[in-house]
C-alpha cells in the first residue's frame, strides 16, 4: 500500500467530471490497489472521505468512513454513485476537505438521501443515510462531478481557519 499525493484546490483535476468505472475494471489490480491506497491515504490524513480526483485519478470512486464513538461511519467503498434526496429537508453543518486544508465552512445539504452505487466487488450497493453520513456521501459524490464544498455554500460568512474553528466553533467534548 502507499500514501498518495492529495490534490489541493486549484488543481484542474478537482474540477473535471470523473469517468464511470466498468464492473470489469473494478476487479483489476490497478483499481483494487487504488482503493487500498485511498483508504491508507485517508487514514494518514485523518480524513473522513477521499474521492478519486483528490488523488489525481479521474474515476467515479470514493472511500469514506471514520471511527468515532460520538457518531462515526463504517468504512465504505462507493463506485459510480447516484444520489437522490429523500424529502426536501435541508441541514446546514460544518465541512472540511483534504483538498482545502485547514479551512472549515457551513454547507447546506439534503438531510436524508438514497444512494445507489457499486461496491469494490462491482456488486450493487443501495442505502439510505441521514445526518453526518448523508453529508459525507454528498460531499464525496460532488468531488466526482468537479464540485467543491465552497460551491455549495450560500454565504461565506462562516469560513473559518481550523485553529479558530477549534477555538470558537467546534462542539466541546463535555457538551
Ligand atoms: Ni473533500
Amino acid at each position: 500500500m502507499a500514501i498518495l499525493k492529495v490534490a489541493r484546490m486549484g488543481h484542474p483535476v478537482l474540477r473535471k467530471p470523473a469517468e464511470p468505472l466498468e464492473p470489469r475494471e473494478i476487479a483489476t489490480p490497478r483499481i483494487q490497489r487504488l482503493i487500498d491506497d485511498m483508504f491508507e491515504t485517508m487514514h494518514d490524513s485523518r480524513g473522513i472521505g477521499l474521492a478519486g480526483p483528490q488523488v489525481h485519478e479521474s474515476v467515479r470512486l470514493f472511500v469514506a468512513g471514520v471511527d468515532d464513538p460520538d457518531g462515526g461511519m463504517p468504512p465504505v467503498v462507493v463506485i459510480n454513485p447516484e444520489i437522490t434526496p429523500v424529502g426536501s429537508a435541508v441541514e446546514e453543518d460544518w465541512e472540511g476537505c483534504l483538498s482545502i486544508p485547514d479551512i472549515r465552512g457551513r454547507v447546506p445539504r439534503a438531510a436524508k438521501i438514497r444512494l445507489r452505487a457499486l461496491d469494490r466487488h462491482g456488486r450493487p450497493l443501495a442505502l439510505t443515510a441521514d445526518g453526518y453520513p448523508a453529508r459525507v456521501l454528498q460531499h464525496e459524490t460532488d468531488h466526482l462531478d468537479g464540485v467543491l464544498f465552497f460551491d455549495r455554500m450560500t454565504s461565506f460568512e462562516s469560513i473559518t481557519f481550523l485553529e479558530e474553528y477549534g477555538r470558537y466553533w467546534a462542539p466541546k467534548s463535555d457538551d
